[in-house]
């Protein structure tokens, strides 16, 4: 299957940025690219980087999304505004949100239901927390938070992008070892193939301290499909190098 590659910029970035990033980005990315690749950037920045991947092998992506259709929610931004913009991905449930904005399981899966009603793919995030894994609740943890999103999207679970994201390993240097993460993915691949007939072409991405020198390792386990780079794809070179490891 074909890999996915997408970068999380968290909210880093400007304009001067951006554009430096894609520059050096789009030298490389110049279609046929052998894995998907995508750019979730900050709302503010959706213009631009729409502008500057036309043409090229990478597509566009978003953060998060409004878990309402349209109305009275300041601050939000719908799924048809994503849509306005080409986005083909949106991360929904990451760890920041599930912990800084307080963000449930029932939440995270609907705004994947509203990801897709819109035709963007959803990147759904698990991941247990440091505490969680030393107290042997992993796989609990995991197959709670993608159980919500089955059970609200069950019939087109199989449209879905998940990530699996350690909490313990996101910024922090410390990366699940291939080993780790491949237990994980194969829970949550047979977790998607209890739900669906089509969970094998469901790419499970790993995200967490991902980077040029770990990455090709990762990506050679079996249900490991992609990466979800956050540091990383802020450095065209390192990003570069995850996307040469996942063609
Ligand atoms: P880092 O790659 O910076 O650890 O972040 C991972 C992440 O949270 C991607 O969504």
């Amino acid at each position: 299957m074909k890999k996915l590659v997408a970068g999380n910029w968290k909210m880093n970035g400007s304009l001067a940025a951006n554009a430096a990033l894609l520059d050096a980005l789009r030298v490389h990315l110049t279609k046929p690219v052998a894995c998907d690749v995508a750019l979730c950037v900050p709302a503010p920045y959706l213009a631009q980087v729409q502008a500057l991947v036309q043409g090229s092998g990478m597509v566009l992506g978003a953060q998060d999304v409004s878990a309402y259709e349209s109305g009275a929610y300041t601050g939000e931004f719908s799924a048809a505004m994503l849509q306005d913009f080409g986005v083909r991905y949106a991360i929904v449930g990451h760890s920041e949100r599930r912990q800084f904005h307080q963000e449930t399981d029932a939440l995270v899966a609907i705004k994947a239901q509203r990801a897709l009603a819109a035709g963007i793919t959803p990147i759904v995030c698990v991941g247990e927390t440091l505490a969680e894994r030393e107290a042997g609740l992993t796989f609990e943890v995991v197959k709670r938070q993608l159980a919500a999103v089955v059970h609200l999207n069950g019939h087109c679970i199989s449209e879905i992008v998940l990530a699996y994201e350690p909490v313990w390993a996101i910024g922090t240097g410390k990366t699940a070892s291939p080993q780790e993460a491949q237990a994980v993915h194969l829970v949550l691949r047979q977790q998607l193939q209890a739900a669906s007939e089509r969970a094998d072409r469901v790419r499970i991405v790993y995200g967490g301290s991902m980077n040029a020198a770990n990455a090709a390792s990762l990506l050679a386990e079996h249900d490991i499909d992609g990466g979800l780079i956050g540091g990383a794809s802020l450095k065209a070179p390192d990003f570069l190098a995850i996307v040469q490891a996942a063609q």
